[in-house]
């Protein structure tokens, strides 16, 4: 983080120092874990869904925090109030603070501030994207898939004054969610990936999570850029609301003779063997250039054909910040997936692949990581496996989402289906009642019984596919599985 003295914090924040404070000391990180403390941190206790953060004040300095901000005044236990910088609201005063660090590291240099959302593929999009920009500048990212009121801010915490570009996930469960993200970090290129079903029970309608992300685009300045996905239309419709001064880069991963103006696009998009995109990545628009419109092929280290959206929004970003277009297409090929259990392959020495897509889940991501498992079974004639869990926060279509599901396995073809949990019983019942399954598909009702159900039964040469939503622990299993006997334990049992 910027060094910060005190009263910058309580000027940032519009807080109040007790008098404790020592009006020379500097911090030079934030946190709200108090276990992530080191010397000269400011520990921020915040009230969560489970935990005050204010018990932990007193753990948080003795693990070296100089600073406390907090909604109410502390002691030691000596009885001395502990120093720290009084707030009403501990949450929105990290989104104030965080403000005010970005408007500090943009007085110092030149720095590109770049906002994602869409219901799916943001973390993805921000990994590919981050990783491009690091081999040109200074860059800051959110860890995992820091998104909301917390994350973004912590995110704002590890950057470097030199910071040449911020790159911020944004994520929203109701309506002025992503307004309430722009307000602190004030974005010069806007990214929206699509608009899908993902948290409808709290938006009530697919309308209310199209007019929450496009807020995005509504806060871009004068020579901002709206990077907007041509393929979903409700996405499409967000140019509308880019402000006059600013302007719409499109991006498109289907080919067809390009339909837009500014249009970066992927001609004769496909995918390898292995499942790993491939496509032409191209730039159609009257101020392109020769190379550009022709274009560069490109092959993907992820895996999956939806991953060729999220490059494509990633390289439209990129673009955007003025990377030419044949850098971009030079860093496409060197990109992993950096946060962890997305699409994680892992091909164990017995022959059996293990698919750990168990970060999370929702009808869409679902369908995308299943079809990537079915193709994969069908170029490589290999007996493919679908471990699921069910997808949470769908609120009245639960139980319909989950039998659709079952029903999309069977068509893909998927060999076997273990369902894993009574809230995604409904997937099972699916499955079962479009196929006709009998041995094909299971249902467990916990991690640990899909482990002994599949060390019984899985082969060498086997694909095993683990996903579910992330309040399920299904990553445990698939960690699990990556390492677990599974063959051998097999021959014991007989
Ligand atoms: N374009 C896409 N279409 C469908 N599924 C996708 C797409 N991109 C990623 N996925 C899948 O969706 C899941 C979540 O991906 P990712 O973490 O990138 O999304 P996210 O929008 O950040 O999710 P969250 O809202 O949970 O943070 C992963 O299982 C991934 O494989
Ligand atoms: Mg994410």
């Amino acid at each position: 983080m910027i060094e910060l003295n005190a009263n910058q914090i309580a000027e940032a924040t519009g807080g109040r120092l007790t008098a404790t404070v020592d009006p020379n000391s500097v911090v030079t990180s934030a946190n709200t874990d108090s276990r992530e403390m080191n010397p000269g941190a400011l520990f921020i206790a915040r009230r969560g869904q489970t935990t005050d953060g204010h018990n932990f004040i007193t753990a948080a300095r003795q693990a070296g925090a100089t600073l406390i901000l907090a909604e109410r005044e502390t002691q030691d236990g000596l009885g001395a109030i502990d120093p720290a910088v009084i707030v009403e609201d501990s949450t929105q005063a990290m989104g104030h603070l965080a403000r005010y660090i970005v408007d500090k590291i943009r007085e110092h240099s030149e720095t590109t501030v770049i906002a994602i959302t869409g219901s799916v593929g943001k973390t993805s999009t921000k990994d590919a994207l981050a990783a491009m920009l690091a081999t040109q500048g200074p860059t800051t990212a959110p860890q995992g898939s820091y998104n909301g009121e917390v994350g973004v801010p912590l995110t704002i915490f590890t950057a470097a004054l030199d910071t040449r570009y911020l790159v911020v996930e944004m994520g929203a469960d109701r309506i002025g969610n992503i307004t309430e993200l722009t307000d602190i970090v004030r974005p010069d290129i806007s990214v929206v990936l699509t608009v899908g079903t993902a948290h409808a029970a709290s938006f009530g309608s697919v309308d209310n999570i199209a007019q929450t992300k496009g807020e995005i685009v509504e806060a871009l300045p004068a020579g901002g850029i709206a990077v907007l996905n041509a393929d979903d239309i409700r996405v499409a419709e967000m140019a509308e609301r880019v402000p006059d001064q600013a302007s719409t880069l499109w991006f498109s991963a289907a080919y067809a003779p390009p339909q837009r103006e500014r249009l970066v696009y992927a001609a004769d998009a496909a995918t390898t063997k292995n499942e790993n995109p491939h496509f032409t990545l191209q730039y159609f628009g009257s101020d392109a250039d020769e190379a550009d419109r022709t274009g560069y092929d490109v092959t993907a280290q992820l895996i999956g054909e939806h991953h060729t959206t999220n490059l494509l929004a990633a390289a439209t970003a990129a673009f955007a910040a003025d990377i030419p277009l044949d850098t971009i297409a030079s860093l496409i090929p060197t990109i992993t997936a950096t946060s962890a259990h997305r699409m994680a392959r892992t091909d164990r020495p017995d022959g059996i692949t293990i698919l750990d897509d168990a970060y999370n889940a929702n009808p869409e991501s679902m369908r995308a990581g299943l079809k990537t498992l079915a193709m994969l079974g069908r170029n490589t004639g290999r007996r493919t496996w679908a471990v699921l869990g069910p997808m949470l926060e769908l609120g009245d279509a639960h139980a319909k989402e989950h039998i659709l599901l079952g029903e999309v396995v069977v068509r893909l073809n998927i060999d076997q289906l273990v369902v894993v949990g009574s809230t995604a019983r409904a997937l099972y019942t699916g499955a079962v009642n479009e196929g006709s399954w009998g041995d094909e598909v299971d249902y467990v009702l916990s991690n640990d019984e899909a482990l002994e159900l599949l060390a019984q039964h899985v082969e060498p040469g086997d694909i095993i596919f683990v996903k579910g939503s992330n309040g399920t622990r299904l990553w445990e299993l698939a960690d699990q599985l990556t390492t677990a006997q599974l063959v051998a334990h097999k021959e014991k049992r007989k």
